[in-house]
This record gives C-alpha cells, structure tokens and sequence, in this order.
C-alpha cells in the first residue's frame, strides 16, 4: 500500500474510533426511524429534519444516521447551534429531485447553518444538475440554481469521505465559517458543466483541504474575500479552471486574502494551475503570504498566473485594479503547459505585484515545434533561486 494511502486510512481509523467513544447508541437517530426512505421517490426532507432536530436536542454527543438506499430531498437547512457534538453518518446517497426548480429557486440545496462541532462522514450527494445546465446553456429563463453542500456560519467541522456529484452550480461553499477540514473529497461534473465550482470559500479563517479529487466545469477550489490561514494539500484538479485566489476587487470596500498555501498537488488538462485574479477596478482588497509548491503541472493552460486585468463583459474600461498582490511564493513547479506562455504575471498599473518568489520551475511546452515556454510580465517585481524555467522577466 502506498505510504499516502496508509496515511489516510490511519486517518480515518484514528477519526472512526474518536467517533465511536463519543457516540452512546442511545444518541443515535437513524433518518428511516423518522419516515425516511431509500426509495429513491419519497420526500424524505421533513424526516431529516426530524432526526437532525432529535440529535441536535441531545446534550450528550448525537449522530444522525442515513443508511444504504438512496434518499430523495428538497431544499434542507440543519440549523444550529446545538447542544452537543454532532456525527453525520451517510452510509446512502442524498438525490435532488429532477425537476431542477424544486432546488434551484433556493440558494442552497442542503445547508449547515450556525454548527459548531460537526462531522460529516461519508456519503454521496447527488444534485442531477444537467437539465439545469442546459436551461443556462439555451439563455432560458432558468432558477438562479443552488450550490449542493454550504456551511454558513460554522466552526470546527469536519467532512471526510464525502462524494459530490454534479451539482447545480458550486458542489460545496464555506462562508464565514472556522476550522473546517475537508478530506478525501470526490467531486465530480463534466468539463463543460457551467459554474460547478467544486469548493468555494469566502470570509473563513483557517480551512484545511486534504487528499480530495475535483474534476469539474469551473475552479477546482475558488478562494474570495476575507478569507485567511488556508492550506490545500494532496489535491488533485482537473478538468477545471484550476486553484484560485479571487476574483477578488468586485466590490470596493472588500476585505482580503492572506497565508494561503498549495502543496503537494496535480493539475490534469485545466484552464490555469495556480491562479489570482482580480477585477481590474478599484478597491481596498489585497492578496498576500501565498505560496504553490510541490506541484505538478500536466497540459495545462496557464500553469502559473495572475490576471488583475479580469473584466468580463468590458465593464470596467481605462480602470486598473486596486488589489494589492505581494508576497507570492512559486516553488518547485513541474510539468507542461499547452500554450507558450506558461508564466503570466499581468498585474495592476497602479498597485504593481510585489515580492514574487520563483525557486525550481520547470515548464515545457507542449507542442510539436519544440519552442520554449516564455513569461509574461506587467508591472510585476521579485526574486528567482535556482534553475527557472521558463526565464523571469526580472
Ligand atoms: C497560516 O495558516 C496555517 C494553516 O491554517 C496555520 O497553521 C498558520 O498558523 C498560519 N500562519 C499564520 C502566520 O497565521
């Protein structure tokens, strides 16, 4: 068995055995003892509430329980805050239903709400969001669609082993949320499926994302406003746009992004490796103590780039961004680039990126003609320790 799989099957040993000491079986609520069924047809949204109202009652630590079957729900929010600790058990699959607006006129599908000491373990969601992609494709008049998973307001939580399946639009959102640790995550949507960001965070402190495989339509991991202290390890991305830290500068008065790192990773066929990206407009945001490392780059658009010139829809013309980007570490990046540029630095005319560090780059360019891979720089400054390839601009 390879060391990293041993590693996380200790893990998970180490987490069930946790569980099972803090776990009476009297504070055990099984979701079918409320109504539910595996059926794959019944509602069963009025009986999760039920358990998950049962359990989050219980002044000594409760699990909710979702057996095997499959178990159709609407639009649900576990409420909090609880008087105890509380396990998610899904040994079964949670579906949406198939008419798309059932969930899609609602933000969310399922939603944590103010929970602290939680873990979801295990699992398959499954939202079924291809005929609401295809409503967005035709420009229908289509629902505004509902991200799958969101903690909103939540602290130390746990989520491991959860599969997410073809969500509306975002698979999971963390939103002001503390101390959250996603592990051994599948999340899965087609290449072309619009907006299915797999995990989205904003305004959270201290998220951790370990040993998770995203393959999707849009960011593997989006990073926005006000967020701090994330770490991104063993993740493995693509199809997808890649790993971003943005888009920030929308709004004027927007906090920023700080002490972020990326490690030990690979990018397959994405859009970008490792991405920051700011509206070019004004603001007060910034963006700094970022490092990518140990990283591994394969066919990929835009290995390494940050684009403060981010304007869709030309709705910020003669303007530049007020994101201040410093601090940014790039350090043993490996791999291929399907077009030439594989390093773009195009930063703010008037808040020129600082302190860029590149140590141990190695990218090629994909290509039949054997040129070499080349840079790209705007108003961008820092620093190169060992061999860099392609050559900085600095
Ligand atoms: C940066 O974030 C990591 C990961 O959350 C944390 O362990 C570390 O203490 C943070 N560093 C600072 C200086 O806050």
């Amino acid at each position: 068995m390879p060391n990293n799989l041993a590693t996380s099957f200790s893990c998970q040993l180490v987490l069930v055995i946790d569980l099972f000491i803090i776990i009476s079986p009297s504070s055990a609520y099984n979701v079918v003892s409320f109504g539910a069924r595996g059926d794959g047809r019944t509602d069963s949204t009025s009986a999760f509430l039920r358990a998950w109202t049962a359990a989050c009652n219980s002044v000594t630590p409760a699990s909710v329980s979702v057996p095997r079957g499959i178990f159709l729900i609407r639009s649900v929010s576990f409420v909090g805050p609880c008087k105890n600790r509380i396990l998610f058990q899904i040994s079964g699959t949670l579906v949406a239903p198939d008419n798309y607006n059932v969930v899609g006129n609602s933000q969310f599908w399922i939603l944590f709400y103010k929970v602290s000491r939680l873990s979801v373990v295990g699992g398959i969601i499954d939202a079924k969001g291809s005929k609401f992609w295809s409503c967005r494709r035709s420009g229908g008049n289509c629902p505004r669609g509902a991200r799958s998973i969101s903690f909103q307001w939540c602290s130390n939580v746990i989520v491991n082993g959860l599969s997410s399946f073809n969500s509306q639009t975002v698979h999971m959102a963390i939103n002001e949320c503390s101390n959250m640790k996603i592990q051994n995550m599948k999340i899965t949507a087609p290449s072309g499926s619009p907006n299915t960001d797999g995990i989205h965070i904003e305004s959270s402190r201290g998220v951790t994302i370990t040993g998770c495989t995203i393959r999707t339509g849009d960011d593997c991991i989006s990073i926005g406003p006000g967020s701090m202290n994330m770490y991104m390890d063993n993740i493995g991305c693509g199809p997808g746009h890649g790993i971003s830290i943005g888009s920030l500068g929308n709004g004027f008065n927007e906090d920023g992004v700080q002490n972020v790192t990326v490690t030990n990773s690979v990018f397959t066929k994405t859009q970008n490796g490792v991405r920051v990206k700011s509206w070019a407009r004004p603001s007060g945001g910034y963006a700094k103590n970022l490092v990518f490392k140990n990283l591994i780059m394969r066919n990929v658009a835009n290995p390494i780039i940050i684009d403060q010139r981010y304007c869709p829809g030309n709705s910020c013309p003669h303007q530049s961004s007020g994101v201040r980007v410093s601090q940014v570490t790039y350090k043993n990046i490996k791999g291929s680039s399907s077009t030439q540029a594989a390093m773009t630095f195009r930063c703010s005319s008037t808040n020129p990126c600082s302190g860029i560090r590149l140590q141990d780059i190695k990218l090629t360019y994909v290509n039949t003609l054997k040129r070499p891979t080349v840079s790209y720089c705007e108003n961008a400054g820092g620093s190169t320790t060992g061999a860099v390839l392609p050559r900085s601009c600095w």
